[in-house]
């Protein structure tokens, strides 16, 4: 009798911890690759305008080298600094692959800190408004995210992933433009803890999987979406990167295919603070036929 009550008793604790065990997030993670939000902050404006800004802010550097010098010689001081600690990376400011061959893109790679070091000790700064309002808009932009990221941890159980002194999840906030001539023919994964498609101007050019053992081409669809981008709303996507495996989710590989057009997107990264990444090997990528 004791023998079946205490049988009875360990199913049910295996039945009630298993359920614990995959929450219904990373269940969504394992099976689609990712989550759809309903951005209901930011549609069509505030990033139609932050594009405007970005554009403006490219031809600015490109037409005074000197700032494009200037902006490469912070990144390399900050990258030095405590605070880059908190990001666990040394991507920062501006990347420009307009002319590599291939890549046709450039990028911004934004942080409040990399932002609060510019303005605070670099102060000439401040007289460039093509510049300085760029960089404002990407801080109204991506401060209503953090909370996204820290929901998501919390689902996951990993709430701790974020904790430093700084109190908040550590986000890179990335502003790309493709050009035509872009032509990257193999998916990636995102060496970050999560992140947040926040909106494009072409959301059929993103492909994506859910982790598997081996992949082929088949394997990548462009998410079908229930909310669109709007006056008062987007859609997000949010997937999970390669800094969560040690806790057995693994990241979502995803592609930008090539359109021919000129495409704009915003991405938010959730980092690890002070994370030394490990060594982890994941699924080899296909590379795609054209
Ligand atoms: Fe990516």
């Amino acid at each position: 009798m004791i023998t079946r009550k205490t049988f009875l008793l360990w199913t049910f604790l295996l039945l009630a911890l298993s359920s614990l065990d995959a929450s219904p997030l990373a269940e969504e993670f394992k099976q689609t690759g990712y989550v759809e939000i309903c951005d209901e902050e930011r549609g069509t404006p505030a990033f139609e305008s932050l594009y405007t800004l970005f554009d403006e802010m490219i031809e600015f550097v490109q037409t005074n080298p000197v700032w494009a010098q200037k902006l490469y010689m912070v990144k390399e001081r900050f990258i030095r600094s405590k605070d880059r600690n908190y990001y666990s990376t040394d991507f920062f400011g501006l990347y420009d692959e307009s002319k590599r061959k291939g890549r046709g893109q450039i990028s911004f790679y934004y942080s409040i800190h990399f932002h609060e070091f510019i303005c605070s000790r670099y102060p000439e700064f401040n007289k460039v408004p093509k510049i300085i309002h760029f960089l404002e808009a990407c801080l109204e932009i991506q401060k209503s995210y953090g909370d996204v990221f820290e929901k998501a941890a919390a689902e996951l159980g990993l709430e701790t992933i974020f904790s430093s002194s700084y109190g908040r999840p550590p986000i890179l906030f990335k502003v790309v433009k493709y050009f035509p001539s872009y032509a990257v023919s193999r998916p990636h994964y995102d060496g970050t803890a999560f992140s947040l498609f926040l909106d494009s101007t072409d959301n059929e050019s993103l492909l994506l999987s859910p982790y598997k053992s081996s992949f082929t081409e088949g394997d990548f669809a462009s998410p079908l979406r229930q909310f669109s981008r709007d006056q008062n709303q987007n859609s997000m996507l949010l997937i999970p990167g390669t800094l969560l495996t040690e806790f057995s989710i693994y990241p979502t590989p995803h592609i930008v295919t090539q359109s021919g057009k000129v495409r704009y997107a915003s991405i938010a990264f959730a980092m690890r603070p002070n994370y030394t990444s490990q060594r982890t090997e994941h699924s080899p990528l296909p590379s795609f036929k054209h």
